[in-house]
């Protein structure tokens, strides 16, 4: 297969983990005899300081014309001081996934055996999770008109919803949980939210189109504790844009750390796959980096072309790379020593040599190639 793939690394970590998504979908496209072209774009803070504007219009069109979208991460924390500031790095994505009209982005979140002992949550209570949050991306607060008064002194943001955005990503959702374990729990504040009764009003209306799927609804504040105590009641957790922003953070301490959260960003006429973590501007160039996100985005991306075999590589490598602690510092594990750039490599030579006989696992933690 052919893909010509817009690359935007965006600020602080984002361009050395992209970096390693682009190493394990080469090492994918040799292995499989696909022809992978990559071509880069500037975003966020990195497109403020050379042309003033988070989303150059090169950029936007670079990702129409590409088949597909690897976006890294995004926000400069020298501008997050200044709330004063007009030009936000933020911008720049959040007018991507508008203006591409992403509407549905898709965040598994599964608990690795491996590093069950990681998280801050008890084993018994996260042993088997696997659930996905479908975060509606392109409404309600974060694109709703705002407001600030002369003085300064009031501000607003308005939280609305067509009842087209809802129906969308909840035929998305209904249809995904047909080929999981047919449930969809439906988060909103419904007691309180004019936005949560129609999001409700439309569910239940068109739910019955999906007969064998179960709906459920819960309030947000009770999700969000239900995330932590009871993780395994949910299948897929349907959530307007800001809840799905929170709850899927949340989520992250479910598997151990926010640097394993991929994310599956998709319209109708475009795909983009995203990391769920920030820029993390404070790690950027010291190689500590989780890039599993990333990479893990890079599977998801193939998957999204029908590429299963090929990103069921990628999920073993990494897999792999967990089980031998060949992981960077935040998932703490043995050895903690092992870079960015490191685990990239591993990844890569796993995808080149998934006969694990031509692997010598000892080598790498000496900084070595891990091929004989
Ligand atoms: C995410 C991020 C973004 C969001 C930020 C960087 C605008 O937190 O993708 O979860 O809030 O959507
Ligand atoms: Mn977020």
């Amino acid at each position: 297969m052919k893909l010509h793939i817009a690359v935007l690394p965006g600020d602080g970590i984002g361009p050395e983990v992209i970096a390693q998504a682009v190493k394990a979908l080469k090492a994918i496209a040799m292995e499989f005899d696909h022809v992978f072209t990559f071509e880069y774009g500037l975003i966020g803070g990195a497109a403020i300081e050379a042309v003033g504007d988070p989303l150059p219009e090169k950029t936007l069109d670079l990702c129409k014309k590409a088949d597909v979208i690897l976006f890294g991460s995004i926000g400069e924390s020298k501008y997050n001081f200044d709330p004063s500031s007009k030009i936000r790095p933020e911008q720049g994505l959040l007018r991507l996934r508008k203006s591409l009209d992403l509407y549905t982005n898709i965040r598994p979140v599964i608990a690795y055996e491996d590093l069950l002992n990681n998280s801050s949550l008890k084993k018994k209570i996260i042993k088997d999770v696997d659930f996905v949050i479908y975060r509606e991306l392109t409404g309600g607060i974060y694109f709703g008109d705002q407001t600030l008064s002369d003085d300064e002194n009031y501000a607003s943001d308005v939280c609305g919803y067509n009842r087209f955005e809802i129906e969308r990503i909840a035929h998305m959702a209904l249809k995904a949980a047909q080929s999981r374990n047919h449930k969809v729990t439906l988060v909103d504040k419904a007691n309180v939210l004019e936005s949560s009764r129609l999001w409700r009003k439309v569910l239940i209306e068109i739910a019955p189109q999906y007969p064998d799927v179960t709906l459920d609804f819960l309030y947000i504040d009770n999700a969000a504790k239900q995330l932590i105590v009871n993780p395994k009641q949910f299948d897929i957790i349907l959530t307007e844009n800001m809840f799905g922003d929170i709850l899927s953070e949340e989520a992250s301490v479910i598997v151990g750390s926010v640097g394993l959260l991929a994310s599956a960003s998709i319209g109708s006429e475009y795909a983009m796959f995203e990391p769920i973590h920030g820029a993390y501007s404070k790690a950027t160039d010291k190689g500590i980096a989780n890039p599993i996100a990333s990479i893990l985005s890079a599977a998801m991306l193939l998957d999204h072309f029908d590429l299963f075999d090929e990103a069921a590589l990628i999920r073993k490598a990494i897999e792999k790379s967990i089980k031998l602690h060949i992981t960077t510092p935040d998932l703490n594990m043995k050895y903690d020593n092992i870079s960015t750039s490191k685990v990239g490599d591993f990844i890569e030579d796993f995808i080149n040599n998934p006969d694990e006989t031509n692997l010598n696992f000892t080598n790498i933690h000496l900084g070595q190639s891990t091929i004989i």
